[in-house]
């Protein structure tokens, strides 16, 4: 049986993006969506920017989501995520040849009524971003909820994909290629986004 990595690495290397499920394990899943929900009381989510440096700013019409950024935390449940993303980069690298060095993300919570306009993952000034992974952490989501992720397939507006953020859906795309927006959600959603960075 092909392994989930080896089936992320055939997508990207034919379309440029993937959408699995199954790297995770259920429980892992779950301890992650409980960690994550439990930051939305200790205030750990801060209104996400758009822009870098002088230029950063927080417009929420544009992008409407609060972001907890993760750092590698010993004998949590993100400690495990991270070492399964190490492992997913290992293996993208080795069929890939991408150069894939490190790895950071955050957990977002969009709250209901928000949303992320159409936006590139690489600007000027995340340049080494290369992969773009989101992992859903949404329990019982339909699609009434709205909260598509948006994957544009080129620099157009008419061919694009809609992404329901599942519990579990995977989603990897190579960061420079694809423009891609969350529509507006109708309930609060949670996830983890990430990258992949090339070497400094
Ligand atoms: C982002 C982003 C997509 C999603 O954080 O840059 O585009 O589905 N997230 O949450
Ligand atoms: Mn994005």
């Amino acid at each position: 049986m092909i392994s989930i990595a080896n089936q992320i690495s055939n997508d990207i290397e034919r379309d440029g993006y993937s959408i699995t499920h199954g790297l995770f394990s259920e429980s892992v899943l779950d301890t992650l969506r409980i960690y994550a929900e439990s930051g939305v009381g200790r205030g750990k989510y801060k209104s996400a920017g758009i822009g870098s440096g002088s230029q950063y700013q927080i417009q929420e019409r544009i992008r409407g989501d609060q972001i907890w950024w993760l750092d590698r935390e010993e004998g949590s449940v993100i400690e495990k995520v991270f070492l399964q993303f190490d492992r997913l980069k290992d293996d993208l690298n080795q069929s890939l040849y991408l150069g894939l060095f490190d790895f950071e993300c955050h957990l977002a919570q969009y709250k209901s009524g928000s949303a992320y306009e159409r936006h590139y993952d690489r600007p000027l000034a995340s340049k080494r971003r290369k992969l773009t992974v989101t992992l859903y952490l949404n329990k019982g989501w339909s699609s009434n909820d709205g909260g598509n992720l948006r994957l544009y397939l080129n620099s157009g507006l008419e061919q694009f994909i809609d992404i329901v953020p599942r519990f579990g859906t995977l989603v990897v795309f190579l960061s420079e290629l694809f423009a891609h927006e969350v529509l507006t959600c109708n309930r609060d959603r949670h996830s983890l986004t990430g990258w992949f960075l090339e070497r400094p």
